[in-house]
């Protein structure tokens, strides 16, 4: 055995998971249509999951359709959705690995002219210009934190094992959090206890929801890295409220939309493993499962980050996109073989160009996928 952290086993809520090598969610735009995965989309967390990843974070799914940051997505809000999402937690189910899905809010990201958020703040949205979103009102507030309670609920129906809480990249909750993005006045701005209530609001629904059994997870961001944004003294907080609400594990992802446009940052997030210490800080706040992140692009490096007890496992996003086969080859001692992604961005501007996900690295595109599209 080469890597003997990342293929120790480990019990989640009861459940055992195989291994330390955690499926990041990742969207890839491979939809049919809207709240319909292709064939290929399901095709791909199946193959992952044969190739032995432990947990599938399955990609963002929207709670309502002004929820959605692009036109096509997963979604939770009708029952109609659920044959959908069932196909996918089947394909990860009975190839052995264990599947979650990812819930969301886009907030100021959704589509549309005037999306909502927490409050009216101007933002630079794309290079078309600046966006006003319109400040929710707090019964809308108590409307989504429903939302996200039933989708969760649609979620567990159509087989998932867990739901994970989408608290991180500059999302809603991001957006509630961030004393930069929220000015409001009433109990959900101000103090951090005010800014955290929607989040805590929603997980104490989703529990509700589902009931004790279901794993629950968070996406949550360790720091905005930005000047007057959330940062980590608040996190460490934020992530003890959490665990205190029942939740059972924390998958980190720092940083959001604006911070990783910055020059300082993106020198931070071009090199492997670059959120490892400041995820080590949450998790030395914890008593739960932590799981970094940050270019693994390699399994030695995630080998040395656990041995160093520095997280608990490793959510590897672009380089299980780049190699499917990357957690086998890693067991069967085939590490060398791994197609490792090359961080070029060429994934993100494939989807945030509205087309299907690609990576560069493909000599040859899986299953004719490019002349699809
Ligand atoms: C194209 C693309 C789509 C992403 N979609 C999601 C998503 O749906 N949910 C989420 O929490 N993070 C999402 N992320 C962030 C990844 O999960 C991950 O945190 C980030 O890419 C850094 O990890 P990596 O180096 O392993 O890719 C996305 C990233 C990329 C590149």
């Amino acid at each position: 055995m080469h890597y003997p952290n990342l293929f120790q086993a480990f019990s989640l809520k009861g459940i055992q998971i195989k291994n330390r090598i955690v499926l990041a969610p990742m969207y890839t735009g491979w939809y049919q249509e809207d709240g319909v995965p292709s064939e290929w989309m399901v095709e791909l967390y199946a193959r992952r999951a044969r190739a032995l990843v432990g947990i599938s974070v399955v990609e963002c799914a929207a709670v309502n359709e002004s929820a959605k940051g692009s036109p096509c997505m997963l979604r939770t809000d009708q029952d109609r959705f659920i044959p959908e999402l069932a196909r996918l937690a089947r394909a990860i189910d009975k190839n052995g690995s264990v599947p979650i899905l990812q819930v969301y809010h886009a907030g100021r990201y959704g589509l549309g002219e005037r999306p909502k958020a927490p409050s009216a703040e101007p933002f630079l949205k794309s290079k078309a210009g600046y966006v006003t979103p319109e400040a929710l009102a707090e019964k809308e507030i108590e409307c989504i934190v429903q939302e996200f309670a039933a989708g969760a609920k649609r979620a567990i129906d159509a087989g998932f094992a867990g739901i994970e809480i989408h608290g991180a990249t500059g999302y809603l909750i991001v957006q509630f959090l961030s004393p930069r993005m929220n000015k409001r006045l009433d109990a959900y701005g101000g103090p951090l206890e005010n800014r955290a209530r929607f989040y805590l609001e929603v997980v104490r629904s989703i529990r509700d929801a589902i009931g004790k059994g279901p794993v629950l997870g968070c996406r949550f961001m360790p720091t905005e890295w930005t000047d007057g944004g959330f940062g980590l003294g608040e996190a460490k907080t934020l992530a003890k409220w959490l665990e205190a609400c029942g939740v059972d594990y924390l998958s980190c992802n720092a940083g959001t939309y604006e911070s990783w446009a910055r020059t300082e940052i993106k020198r931070i997030i071009a090199k492997p493993g670059y959120q490892v210490d400041v995820v080590h800080e949450v998790k030395k706040a914890v008593n739960l499962p932590v799981f970094t992140n940050g270019r693994f692009v390699v399994p030695d490096l995630a080998e040395r980050v656990l041995d160093e007890g520095k997280a608990d496992a490793v959510a590897l996003a672009r380089p299980l996109f780049a190699d499917p086969e990357y957690a086998i080859k890693a067991f069967e001692g085939r590490g060398g073989d791994i197609v490792t992604c090359k961080g070029d961005g060429l994934c993100t501007r494939q989807v945030q160009q509205g087309k299907w996900a690609v990576c560069s690295q493909w000599k040859e595109p899986p299953w004719g996928l490019c002349s699809k599209r």
